[in-house]
């Protein structure tokens, strides 16, 4: 029995092999998009091209907020590129938007007791939370226990839009935070790159030359030797939660820091006292994910 998910993301090449994943394992009843990585128009063309090329039409692609809670859109177009999804040729979508926003898809697949991957920024998951009844658990690519990406102590999903983000901490709801603490052990090595080269088909293919632009991107602005692929590793942790060893611990979201809006001030010593209200995963099962991974793209 699969899981039930609703997989929203901004791709993004890390989401885009997420989408894949998601589609092959699980049992995705929606994806919905969000503007991060890029806009929220080129997030959602990259859903439907990743739709197109995987074969995933049985899959209804809803757009949602093109801007966050309380702040001015950042985007990743120095990652992801002009596209966002730079590297491959893909060819024009024949998945369709679905005429539904992200909310109305979301509210449609909430009727029955669903799990909600988020691996962008949080805005369209603080919207679901009108209806949380029947959100199961919340799994979000997101945060860090300590160093950020796009801040020093700010990962980017979050610092997207640290008040969405804020309220989803703050819903109640179980929540597991996969953050670059597991993301950065999920690289793409040149190993990783041949064994996906070696599938042969073209969606490898594809998956190849994403993965050879991601890599060029992160080697010139973050120094990585290889890019961490970290939106599969939320989907992985849904399909197999052994592949993941995760702590209850309290996080709380910086709001107003000077230089550190957007942290997830995560209380790894329980110095606070506060209620845990977040799985935060700490460790991954590195070889299983990949073999899992590549088995999808196989
Ligand atoms: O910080 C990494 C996250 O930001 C990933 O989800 C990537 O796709 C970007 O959205
Ligand atoms: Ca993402």
């Amino acid at each position: 029995m699969t899981t039930r998910v609703i997989l929203d993301c901004d791709p993004g090449h890390d989401d885009a092999l997420a989408i894949l994943l998601a589609a092959r394992r699980l049992d995705l009843r929606a994806i919905t998009t969000v503007a991060g990585n890029q806009t929220l128009a080129r997030t959602t063309l990259n859903a439907r091209r990743m739709c197109t090329v995987a074969g995933i039409t049985d899959v209804p692609v809803a757009a949602g907020a093109y801007r966050p809670l309380a702040q001015d859109p950042l985007h990743a177009e120095e990652i992801h590129g002009v596209s966002g999804l730079d590297g491959p040729d893909f060819p024009p979508p024949t998945v369709d938007v679905d005429p539904r926003t992200a909310f109305q898809l979301a509210s449609d697949v909430l009727r029955e007791p669903t799990t909600i991957i988020a691996t962008g920024p949080l805005t369209n998951v603080a919207a679901m939370l009108e209806s949380p009844h029947n959100i199961e658990r919340i799994v979000i690519m997101g945060g860090s226990t300590g160093h950020g990406n796009m801040a020093p102590l700010a990962e980017f999903n979050i610092l997207a839009d640290p008040e969405a983000a804020d309220l989803v901490f703050r819903s109640g709801l179980p929540i597991t935070m996969c953050g670059l603490d597991v993301t950065h052990q999920a690289l793409a090595t040149p190993q990783i790159l041949r064994r996906i080269t070696e599938i042969g088909t073209p969606l490898a293919q594809i998956c190849h030359d994403l993965l050879t632009y991601f890599t060029d991107t992160y080697r010139v602005h973050f120094g990585f030797e290889a890019p961490p692929v970290h939106d599969p590793v939320a989907v992985a942790a849904v399909i197999d939660p052994t592949l993941i060893s995760a702590r209850p611990l309290n996080v709380e979201i910086e709001l107003t820091g000077t230089h550190t809006r957007g942290a997830t001030v995560v209380d790894l010593d329980r110095v606070t006292g506060r209620k845990p209200n977040a799985l935060v995963a700490t460790g991954l099962d590195v070889d299983r994910f990949w073999d899992l991974m590549i088995g999808v793209i196989r």
